[in-house]
């Protein structure tokens, strides 16, 4: 596969076969995506990879926090209030995933759902099913492998374009090997689960996380939205603005 097959063919992938991936696989996909490029090559991020049980034990407690936390959002006040704040369920994660999209990219966020709910035969108002198909965000999608992204908080706007470099390597060396990927910014959302399972240094934040495993036959993973086009990307030229270079 050369890599624009590569880049072509990488999809995010929303239900996966439980079929474990060999820690070779793991290794390599991992030692291929750090050669990619990073400010004055500082690679201002770690990942934690959560395997086996502690894949599993991480995805229950994303899991169930979850469930709580749907739970309690139906509550009415001010009980919801009370219980919101005691059950541990306040998201804990290192940044805030609540972005106000602008007018012009909200409208891609909203038709990149509702074309996902569409794929999976949810309708508009199923509020339970849509709650239901967020949920299936911290199972990891059923995925055997899940990887945590973390970058220096002192790297601002470059450790995040680093990270976001590696974390496409990642998905495009999984892609070259039969993998699914699914990177998700849902999986920043709670912190703690990931910190208590692994060596977190202080100064790394989450930035999100990524399911990797076999794809499945699912209809989910049809799905594919629209892309922007490559004039919708493009800034037009200013007529008149180049000046003549001087000799
Ligand atoms: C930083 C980032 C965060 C994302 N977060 C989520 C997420 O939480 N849940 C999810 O299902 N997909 C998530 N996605 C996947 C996007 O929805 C997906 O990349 C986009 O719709 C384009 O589809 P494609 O990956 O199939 O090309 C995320 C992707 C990126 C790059």
């Amino acid at each position: 596969m050369n890599v624009t097959e590569a880049l072509t063919q990488r999809t995010s992938i929303r239900q996966f076969k439980a079929t474990p991936v060999p820690q070779n696989v793991l290794d390599e996909i991992i030692d291929a995506a750090l050669n990619a490029p990073s400010s004055s090559n500082t690679q201002a991020y770690r990942i934690a990879v959560a395997t086996d049980d502690v894949c599993d034990s991480i995805r229950n407690e994303l899991s169930n926090k979850f469930s709580k936390a749907s739970k309690i959002k139906r509550m009415p006040m001010p009980l919801k209030i009370v219980k919101g704040l005691t059950s541990g369920v306040l998201p804990d994660g290192d940044f805030n995933p609540n972005i106000a999209y602008p007018k012009e990219l909200k409208q891609r966020s909203v038709d990149c759902g509702m074309g996902l709910y569409q794929t999976l035969g949810i309708e508009r108002h199923d509020h339970r099913a849509r709650e239901r198909q967020m949920q299936r965000n911290f199972e990891f999608f059923d995925a055997p492998v899940a990887i945590f992204l973390f970058i220096h908080e002192k790297m601002g706007v470059y450790g995040a374009l680093d990270s976001g470099i590696f974390l496409q390597s990642l998905m495009l060396a999984a892609t070259e090997r039969g993998l699914g990927t699914c990177a998700q910014g849902a999986l920043g959302v709670w912190g703690s689960p990931v910190r208590r399972h692994f060596q977190v240094e202080k100064d790394y934040k989450l930035i999100c996380g990524l399911s990797l495993g076999y794809p499945d036959e699912h209809v989910v993973n049809d799905y594919r939205p629209v892309k922007r086009t490559r004039s919708e990307v493009q800034f037009s030229t200013k007529a008149g603005a180049v000046q003549p270079v001087r000799a």
